[in-house]
């Protein structure tokens, strides 16, 4: 697939199977993440990789903030099973550091651009994803489990695998609504 096939049709795949990233491709994925774009070469980014026992681990991270939020019944039980949805789940997290030059939303901004890489390079390798956030992302609980702190920011949970089905048929916005020229 050549690069701008893939800037211009890349896509989101919510229904993910077996099989998730194998070594190799998970090496391409990490590799595009760390090429995103980074004022003051910060990197200001961490992939906690979730798979197989993570993901179990993950949900029962879930698990526990949904309960701290006096969640019960099928929502409690929904929540350790959300990560179990893909075969790997990479939890993308913006690491903050006090910078003169490099306020806190553009350290957001480049770990959010690392996610959209890694869902690019799964496309690229034939693989599909999808970035989901929900209120887990924001969650104190799950922010403490990961060891997010302060300005840190979870931006995405990445689930990874192989599309159930094909690319849907979308109409894309049309790009002229949203351009001006000075
Ligand atoms: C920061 C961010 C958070 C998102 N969170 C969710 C989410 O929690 N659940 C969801 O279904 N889609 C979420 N999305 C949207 C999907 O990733 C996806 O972009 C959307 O379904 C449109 O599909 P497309 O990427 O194929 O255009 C989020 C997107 C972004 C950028």
């Amino acid at each position: 697939m050549d690069a701008l096939t893939l800037l211009t049709q890349r896509h989101s795949a919510p229904r993910l199977s077996e099989p998730g990233p194998d070594s190799q491709q998970l090496d391409t994925i990490l590799a595009a993440a760390v090429k995103a774009p980074d004022h003051m070469a910060l990197t200001p980014w961490q992939f906690v990789i979730a798979q197989g026992e993570g993901l179990l681990k993950l949900g029962e991270i879930f698990y526990q903030a949904a309960k701290t939020k006096g969640e019960s019944g099928e929502g409690l039980a929904r929540a350790r099973l959300l990560p179990t949805r893909a075969p790997m789940v990479i939890t993308v997290i913006a690491k903050v550091q006090d910078h003169p030059k490099v306020p806190v939303i553009e350290q957001h901004l480049s770990a959010g651009c690392a996610a959209l890489a890694m869902q690019m390079a799964a496309q690229a390798q034939g693989l599909g994803g999808i970035w989901r956030t929900g209120s887990y992302a924001f969650d104190p609980t799950v922010r403490e489990s990961l060891g997010v702190q302060g300005d840190d920011q979870i931006v995405g949970f990445l689930y990874l695998g192989t599309p159930l089905s094909r690319a849907p048929n979308k109409r894309s916005p049309d790009p002229a609504d949203y351009v001006s020229f000075l």
